[in-house]
């Protein structure tokens, strides 16, 4: 077929103990974005890793443009007009903006220049190519995750790129940053370049797919045009299996209040008004970036400054929670929506990782019982459907979301009272979405009370029995089950509506 930019045929790529890629194939055209789908390690990330020179695959090999080609690292696919925007992204923190848009590109000429005829040839890529302000001086550390991706897109148009992957983009993004992204790959498009686009959000295809390709377990199982598909189609072949419900059916025994909190303040725009918790309930915390959830949670477990009016737990006044340890003991369990910072000890093992934050449970004075702990960890490997290799793999070779659920494993085992979710199925597949759920379920059941933060609206309506809207760092809505309805929470998340709270 004409206009075919990049084909990678055959490809396999084993791991000691995991079959990552297997026989894999696709192509991609000029001025098309294809969309890659899949559950969580089936294998996507691992190929664009060996598009991009990070791996070299077993079997298999990559033609541009009709050329066999073979490429051994990241800078030979620069080269050849290849870029990747990963999540966790290849820029150079330390370097400043210009340095990293020349990276290993710096032509004689430019030696010749003086610095600022660089950096105004920077500025010049930034504005044209994404249009984007940023001082070329900037060092990348200070620059947001969106600028950070902006500047991995213009270094590949800038030096003629033809190809740019994006593996989960959008996983940290504001509505807003999103929507610019969107733009700039609509645009890229219209310029002939093929994109790779990775999500587990299917909804994002709507505006951006022209086809897709679904893999599972590392295999090939189909490309088609994106209109001729719907997204229950795809997850069906992500899965394998009919997925009908998204959200589990649950009857849930809602109980006594085991959790009051009066209220919560800090020295900036935090002025959240009273929470309160039952015995087996799950509240939703809902509201636009920005609107104060995360914040507030973090001043109540003690990681952060600011001031909490009154803790009531399980009928008992307890004192003002000094820290994040204390807070673990009283039987409070945040679960940050911050992948990397929640310290997922990436040279350390599953087992270990799942078992760091619950050791009191698996010991006897001081001494743990390794047999415990492992029995605990398998538990959650089998329930959370963890796809690895053994116990003793490293928690850095996961992938993605896998890494994510071993995080869900280790706050789940502290045995916690209160359980605090903050967007706890971040690029997490649709299958596994729904094993999260019934566990959270099931948590409920144990008498667990759980709050549940997600800036996705259908996960905390699906979810919630109640919920709390906030909109800039104050309660704006209480909402019982008969409310919680998507255009209501939007209306207060946004302003429109209002209750009169907080
Ligand atoms: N360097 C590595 N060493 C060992 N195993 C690895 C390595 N990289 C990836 N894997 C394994 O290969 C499989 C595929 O992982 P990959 O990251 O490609 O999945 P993915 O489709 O991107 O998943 P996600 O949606 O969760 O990001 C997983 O089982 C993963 O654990
Ligand atoms: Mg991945």
């Amino acid at each position: 077929m004409e206009n075919i930019l990049l084909e990678m045929k055959g490809i396999t790529k084993s791991f000691p103990g995991v079959h990552a890629l297997d026989n894999f194939s696709f192509n991609l055209r000029s001025g098309e974005v294809h969309a890659l789908v899949g559950e969580n390690g089936a294998g996507k990330s691992t190929l664009m890793k060996i598009l991009y020179g990070v791996y070299t695959p077993d079997e298999g090999e990559i033609l541009m443009e009709g050329k066999r080609v073979t490429i051994k690292n990241p800078s030979e696919a620069l080269k050849l007009g290849i870029g990747e925007v990963f999540q966790e992204l290849n820029v150079c923190l330390q370097l400043d903006v210009t340095n990293n848009i020349f990276i290993g590109n710096l032509k004689t000429k430019h030696h010749l220049v003086d610095d600022n005829a660089l950096r105004e040839e920077t500025r010049k890529i930034l504005r044209d190519t994404v249009g984007m302000d940023v001082e070329p001086t900037a060092l990348v550390r200070t620059l947001s995750i969106a600028q950070r991706q902006m500047i991995e897109i213009a270094k590949v148009v800038s030096r003629g790129g033809k190809i740019v992957v994006f593996d989960e983009p959008t996983t940290s993004l504001t509505k807003e940053e999103t929507n610019h992204l969107i733009n700039i790959i609509k645009k890229l498009k219209k310029q002939g370049m093929g994109i790779i686009y990775i999500t587990h959000r299917l909804e994002e295809l709507t505006i951006l797919a022209d086809r897709v390709t679904v893999m599972r377990d590392g295999k090939y199982i189909r490309t088609m045009d994106y209109a001729d598909t719907t997204n229950e189609e795809l997850v069906n072949l992500m899965v394998g299996r009919e997925m009908t419900e998204k959200y589990p059916v649950y009857q849930r025994k809602i109980g006594e209040e085991i959790l009051h909190v009066k209220g919560i303040r800090d020295k900036g725009n935090i002025n959240i008004g009273e929470i309160v918790v039952r015995k087996g309930e799950i509240v939703g915390m809902a509201g636009l970036v920005g609107a104060g959830r995360t914040e507030s949670m973090r001043i109540l477990i003690g990681a952060d400054k600011g001031e909490v009016d009154e803790i009531v737990l399980f009928g008992k006044k307890i004192s003002r929670l000094q820290n994040v340890h204390k807070s673990i003991e009283s039987g409070i369990v945040y679960m940050t929506e911050d992948r990397k910072a929640d310290g997922l000890a990436l040279p350390l093992n599953i087992e270990k990782n799942i078992s760091i934050a619950s050791l009191k449970r698996f010991s006897k004075r001081g001494i743990v019982n390794a047999k415990k702990a492992d029995e605990n960890a398998w538990e959650y490997v089998k329930n959370l459907k963890i796809k690895i290799s053994g116990l003793e793999q490293e928690a850095k070779l996961l992938s993605g979301g896998n890494q994510q659920k071993v995080i869900l494993a280790k706050w789940m085992s502290c045995n916690p009272k209160i359980l605090i979710f903050d967007e706890p199925t971040k690029g997490i597949d649709v299958g596994a979405k729904y094993e999260i759920y019934k566990l959270i379920n099931e948590l409920s059941d144990a008498g667990m009370g759980i709050i549940l933060i997600s800036s996705d609206l259908p996960e905390v309506i699906g979810m919630s029995d109640r919920v709390y809207v906030y909109r800039e760092g104050r309660t704006v809505a209480e909402l019982d089950q008969t409310e919680i309805e998507a255009s209501n929470i939007m209306q207060y998340a946004t302003g429109i509506k209002k209750q009169g709270k907080g």
